[in-house]
């Protein structure tokens, strides 16, 4: 039996180019690992059981069981990379990231898979190469393998670890229901047609990493980063959410020196000066009725990885 813990992630910038050909945005995404996170364990299945997935935790309910389920396709994709026809895993997440929340839950989950598969089937597959198929998996996946901070271009799938300077306080608001990451991509496309500068990658010009953001987290400063926190999937989120806006507000009353909308959404991101504040925020919004419920936790945290 093999147990991996996994980090959510919330993207400090997000930076949107313009719809490309494939489908895909090309991205400026400075992700940030948090310590809020899953674990996936594997265990040993008789041989003909197949792949079987377990959830528990407040949000179980919500989290598919199927094969559209990361984790799942995670021990496939890796059993196929290694020829093996017909594997058998029973996996089981125990879920404490937000479900379609904009923090890579799903993603995460899939990642932490690769990583409990690999060594519960003894394969010692390459870290290179557990990147690669990540990166199949989904564009958020293998910033779940690498953890801490990193700059992810593409679609957000090839990554450059940045340097931080030190640990980040953080709360993140969990609304009712989740929002669908396609959905909201396909909203800024529309607002950006609304607002008459086109969506295409020949129109939008293609995002960069902000220097000023790159400096805030080199330095471990929080009022610089909280100055310089940019998502441009924020507005089409708000579009569709349009309650984002009050959640936003009760945690910025609440002290916080940050807010974004984490992702896609619907999970509000608040960065706060240390620890004691980030339990006193997420104490004020769980009791503003302006989310579901709120955690205080901190980062950055290293990537999927059994625990020591
Ligand atoms: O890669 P992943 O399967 O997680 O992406 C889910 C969806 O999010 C894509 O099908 C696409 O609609 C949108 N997306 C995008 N640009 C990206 C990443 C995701 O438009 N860079």
């Amino acid at each position: 039996m093999i147990t991996v813990r996994v980090p959510a992630k919330v993207n400090v910038q997000l930076g949107v180019g313009g719809l490309r050909a494939d489908g895909y945005h090309d991205l400026a995404n400075v992700f940030f690992a948090v310590a809020l996170g899953d674990e996936v364990t594997a265990t040993a299945a008789t041989p003909g059981e197949g792949v079987t997935l377990s959830c528990s935790g407040p949000d179980a309910a919500a989290v598919p069981l199927d094969d559209s389920n990361l984790a799942a396709r995670a021990a496939r994709l890796l059993a196929a990379h290694h020829g093996l026809a017909a594997p058998d895993v029973r996996l089981h997440i125990a879920k404490a990231i937000p479900v379609a929340g904009g923090m890579a839950g799903g993603s995460a989950d899939g990642a932490a898979a690769l990583i409990a598969c690999d060594a519960l089937w003894g394969l010692r597959t390459p870290f290179e190469t557990l990147l690669e198929l990540a990166a199949e998996l989904g564009s958020d996946v293998p910033f779940a393998l690498v953890g801490g901070v990193a700059l992810g271009r593409g679609r957000g799938e090839i990554l450059e670890p940045l340097p931080v300077g030190g640990t980040f306080h953080w709360v993140f608001a969990v609304a009712d229901g989740g929002l669908s990451t396609p959905a909201v991509f396909r909203e800024c496309d529309r607002l950006r047609d609304e607002a008459g500068t086109g969506s295409t990658d020949t129109e939008v010009p293609t995002p960069d990493a902000d220097p000023a953001l790159l400096a805030a987290l080199a330095d471990g400063d929080a009022v610089a980063l909280a100055a310089a926190l940019a998502n441009d999937l924020q507005q089409a989120a708000l579009s569709l959410r349009p309650a984002l806006a009050d959640t936003l507000r009760a945690g910025t009353e609440a002290g916080a020196i940050g807010a974004l909308v984490s992702g896609s959404g619907p999970t509000c991101a608040f960065l706060t000066k240390d620890a004691d504040s980030a339990a006193a925020v997420a104490e004020a919004l769980r009791a503003s009725g302006a989310c579901r419920t709120a955690h205080a936790t901190y980062g950055p945290v290293a990537g999927a990885g059994i625990p020591a």
